[in-house]
């Protein structure tokens, strides 16, 4: 199978997730692939966003429709996971996020943003957390950010402490801070993490 873009072999989903490459030993996992996500996932994808919102406080500020946080017009991909049938995770990779995030990004990488991939809305349903469903889908947009020759990035606010453990844990490495600053004024601290690069950088 391929997705969206061509880009990359799905294995058979009773393959382990952690058996592609390149790879480090702290991606491993095993559980099924995630998935394109598709038109008809987007009312199951909202829903699962108001739960983490109202579970974890992210995304800290929510747009009156959900579906403007989860389909991004500079997205590369956004993908599913599921457990059961049921739709527990997602995951998007887009160019850009706020340009305070991009510049430590760009300088820390030494890249130029045109060759960085920013992971963003990963969520995963409070009912089906530590169960691996977050590193397979954090592992699942690093692989497609690195097929498109992408050095994978995200920002985090830094009171998310489940998801910087998450990425911590599989070997991201923290950038430094910003404070992004909102077009209505608010303003939030977040942490930028640079992903394993791909292979020749
Ligand atoms: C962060 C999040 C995606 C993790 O999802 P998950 O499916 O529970 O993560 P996993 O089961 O794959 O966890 C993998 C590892 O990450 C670390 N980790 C994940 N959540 C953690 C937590 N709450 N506390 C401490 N460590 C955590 C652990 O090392 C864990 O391995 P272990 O369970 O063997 O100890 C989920 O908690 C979530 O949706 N949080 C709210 C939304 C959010 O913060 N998104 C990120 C925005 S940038």
């Amino acid at each position: 199978m391929t997705t969206e873009c061509g880009q990359i072999r799905a294995r058979s989903t009773s393959q382990p997730e952690g058996s592609g490459t390149p790879q480090s030993p702290v991606w491993q996992s095993v559980g099924v692939l995630p998935r394109d996500r598709a038109d008809g996932d987007l009312a199951g994808c909202v829903e699962l966003a108001r739960a983490v919102h109202d579970w974890d406080g992210y995304p800290h500020y929510v747009p009156a429709d959900l579906r403007d946080f989860l389909v991004m017009p500079d997205a590369y991909g956004a993908w599913v996971a599921e457990r059961d049938g049921q739709l527990v995770g997602h995951v998007a990779l887009r160019r850009r996020t706020a340009p305070a995030p991009m510049e430590l990004a760009s300088a820390a990488t030494g890249q130029p943003a045109s060759q960085l991939g920013v992971i963003s809305r990963l969520l995963v349903a409070p009912a089906a957390r530590r169960d691996g469903a977050g590193r397979r889908l954090l592992r699942h947009a690093w692989q497609q950010a690195v097929n498109r020759g992408l050095w994978p990035v995200l920002d985090v606010a830094t009171d998310l402490t489940g998801a910087i453990r998450l990425y911590e844990s599989c070997g991201w490495t923290r950038a430094g801070a910003v404070t992004v600053t909102f077009r209505d004024g608010n303003s939030l601290d977040e942490f930028v993490y640079l992903g394993p690069p791909p292979p020749g950088r």
